[in-house]
């Protein structure tokens, strides 16, 4: 695992941002998995003005998002899908049909996460993958308890999920399910970059340094993998 730490969160979202931009130069097809959070908004602002440059862009990109609620309509701004559009696919030149993320109203959800599935196959695995962190340490949706090999599957979130998540749900409760990658298929990405930011984080990021693996803190499951960065800033770290 390489560590960086950044001054603060301006600088976190830089440095995130190149990573980006530099592994989309190198390869204009980049297989990306997507968070969402309040901690990536920034990465994505300066992603969204990078592009307006024109210079480097998303036109051969295929993106796939780590997670969506399940039962909330797309276009309910508590979506991933809203969050998705809002803060980089509706400003970015990326391919609508290349911008996946998992359905959280399929009527089967099961063969849902297996579609969602074939698609990363299909689209050459993933080649670059930006996490968050849950201050519980979960990665994508999986919460403290999810095998290491799990694929994507739904998952019930936890108490301490859906307060943080509240603010996004101001007319309804926040949702009690949501379909998430799973680690295995996130392990299986070639690299992997991890963003912390701010005081909130800091026992998460001293757990995942401490260096114990075990299912009760998902985000441990990276130290089993060879390419993962890890940008903290100087509050989370
Ligand atoms: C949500 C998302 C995760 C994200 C986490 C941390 O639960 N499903 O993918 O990493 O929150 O969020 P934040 O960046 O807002 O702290």
């Amino acid at each position: 695992m390489k560590w960086e730490t950044l001054a603060d969160y301006d600088a976190l979202s830089d440095r995130a941002a190149s990573v980006l931009l530099d592994a989309i130069a190198r390869d204009p097809k980049l297989v990306l998995g997507l968070p969402t959070g309040n901690t990536p908004v920034s990465m994505y602002k300066r992603l969204v003005a990078e592009c307006a440059l024109e210079y480097r862009c998303f036109r051969d990109v295929v993106a796939f998002n780590l997670d969506e609620y399940v039962g909330i309509p797309r276009d309910h701004p508590g979506s991933y899908f809203s969050f998705m559009q809002q803060h980089l696919f509706g400003s970015v030149d990326i391919d609508p049909k290349n911008a996946y993320i998992p359905n959280g109203r399929a009527p089967d959800l099961k063969v849902e996460c297996e579609r969602y599935e074939r698609a990363i196959k299909s689209a050459g695995g993933l080649a670059l993958t930006f996490l968050g962190l849950g201050s519980n340490g979960h990665i994508a949706f999986n919460e403290p308890g999810t095998p290491f090999e799990s694929r994507t599957h739904v998952v019930a979130l936890s108490e301490s999920t859906r307060k943080a998540n509240a603010a996004f749900f101001l007319d309804q409760p926040v949702p009690t399910h949501a379909i998430t990658m799973g680690i295995g298929t996130i392990l299986e990405s070639r690299e992997i970059v991890l963003l912390a930011s701010g005081s909130r984080k800091r026992d998460a990021i001293a757990r995942l340094r401490s260096g114990e693996q075990t299912v009760d803190f998902p985000a441990s499951a990276l130290r089993g993998h060879s390419n993962v960065l890890v940008l903290v800033d100087e509050a989370a770290a």
